[in-house]
């Protein structure tokens, strides 16, 4: 079991001309393996610096991170073992991938980086990898990125993901920018990995729909404030701040949603 504790964050950015911003505003959650968080919030409520923190593209100005009890080390062994057990999966696809390497080259890099397995064992870890996510690895392997769809090299970044076996996995709007009909597959495949591989997914999104279909618990930020944290269902259907049924109003009934996405996803990679 691996524990994530964001803890009292709070995060102002100085921003030339403009004074200051409070992105986050001390917010608390706990992440655990075998578990979704569903976080969700409007365009700017900070979602983005939570995941930045928590990938270290970005320091708390107050709080800190822990995992297994322990601050993330500045550097060295304890920095690499952090890094090894949380991987992160970015909004876009075709930015996080790079366009002059192969798909073999992008699964293959933690592979060797973190010695995962013996190199002898490489070839076959990726194809594994690739086909853990539902690519056939002889199709794929030796393409790159521009030469897949959106959701097949979204698929890929998950891959990659995988590949150094984190505990956990933060993904931020995983699908945003996908074609509605690939969305849902590229959920669902998260869904199966986490139940299968018993990962910890903090699943970032502005739809509260798919986050409680997809999330055992649910944060609701808003201005980088936590109005609203605790089992998915309660959120939904009892939600104690305004903001949050506000958002309810404003998102797609979800079982609309499903059979949206489910039409349109006929034979849709
Ligand atoms: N590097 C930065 N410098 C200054 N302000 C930033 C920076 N990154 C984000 N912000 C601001 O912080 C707030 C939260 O942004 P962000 O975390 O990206 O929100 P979200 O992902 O929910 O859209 C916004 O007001 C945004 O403009
Ligand atoms: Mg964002």
């Amino acid at each position: 079991m691996t524990t994530l504790e964001f803890k009292n964050v709070t995060k102002i950015y100085n921003v030339r001309g403009s004074g200051q911003i409070r992105a986050l505003d001390d917010v608390s959650f706990t992440l655990r393996s075998h578990q979704t968080i569903g976080l969700v919030g409007q365009s700017g409520s900070g979602k983005s610096t939570i995941a930045k923190i928590l990938t270290q593209l970005e320091t708390p100005t107050h709080g800190e991170v822990l995992l297994d009890g322990t601050p993330i080390p500045r550097g060295g062994r304890g920095l690499r073992k952090y890094r090894q057990q949380l991987r992160m999966v970015f909004q876009d696809p075709f930015a996080s991938l790079n366009p002059y390497h192969s798909i073999r080259h992008h699964v293959e890099r933690p592979l060797r980086l973190d010695k995962v397995v013996p190199s002898g064992e490489i070839d076959a870890e990726v194809r594994r990898l690739l086909e853990r996510v539902k690519l056939d690895p002889d199709a794929v392997m030796e393409r790159r990125p521009h030469e897949l769809s959106g959701g097949q090299r979204q698929r890929v970044a998950i891959a990659r993901a995988l590949a150094s076996r984190p505990a956990l996995l933060v993904a931020d709007e995983p699908v945003s920018m996908l074609d509605v009909s690939l969305r849902l597959g590229v959920l669902n495949l998260l869904a199966d990995l986490q139940r299968e591989q018993g990962l910890g997914v903090l699943y970032i999104t502005h739809d509260l729909a798919t986050a409680r279909h997809f999330s055992d618990e649910i944060m609701v930020l808003n201005q980088g404030r936590a109005v609203e944290y605790g089992p998915a269902d309660d959120v939904i259907l009892n939600p104690k701040d305004p903001y949050t049924r506000e958002l309810r109003a404003a998102s797609p009934d979800p079982e609309e949603f499903f059979r949206t996405a489910a039409t349109q996803a006929g034979g849709a990679r």
